[in-house]
């Protein structure tokens, strides 16, 4: 087996956290890993919010509609892409998922909250005063996991094709 594989396979979303913050070095680390993913033409298109605050936390979580549970984590991370790239939505899913296996690497936690195509998206934008040049793509809500709920994976049969796609 190979670990980064492992890895990958081995994350959940997390919506329950411990109190414990997360080491320092740990969050630098998953944002290299966020800035380390592939981005049309190079351009890197975004800027990443580390919030710990409680206050703003509990502000995020109110703008959401599904993710109150932001209040509760120890550390909150906020994808924002730069709109002027034609592929801000793709870079910035690409770091967001690169941010979230590297914090699951780590034993941290954490789940892609829906940011891009959301009412909370410029509310949460002004709240962090991001610059509207940019636009929130997604927040990750990340924490040492108080609670882990297993979700089922489609089956394989179900999802790959193999050259031409054939019904049934
Ligand atoms: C684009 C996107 C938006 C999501 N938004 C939310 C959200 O607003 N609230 C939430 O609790 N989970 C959200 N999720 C997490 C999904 O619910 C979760 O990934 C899915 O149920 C599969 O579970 P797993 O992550 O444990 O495999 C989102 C995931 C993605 C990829």
């Amino acid at each position: 087996m190979n670990v980064a594989t492992t890895v990958i396979k081995s994350r959940h979303s997390i919506r329950k956290f411990k109190s414990d913050p997360i080491d320092e070095l740990i969050i630098k680390d998953a944002i290299e890993c966020a800035r380390h993913a592939p981005t049309a033409m190079n351009i890197q298109p975004w800027l990443f919010g580390v919030i710990k605050e409680k206050p703003l936390l509990q502000k995020i979580a109110q703008l959401t509609d599904h993710a109150k549970f932001i209040a509760d984590a120890p550390l909150c991370f906020a994808v924002f892409g730069e709109k002027k790239a034609t592929y801000y939505l793709e870079d910035c899913c690409a770091a967001t998922e690169n941010l979230i296996i590297a914090l699951q690497a780590h034993g941290i936690g954490s789940c892609w909250v829906a940011g891009d195509k959301k009412a909370h998206a410029e509310p949460v934008r002004k709240l962090l005063n991001v610059p509207d040049t940019h636009t929130l793509v997604s927040l990750v809500p990340a924490g040492m996991p108080s609670e882990v709920s297993i979700i089922e994976k489609k089956d394989l049969k179900y999802v790959v094709f193999e050259e031409s796609f054939k019904k049934g």
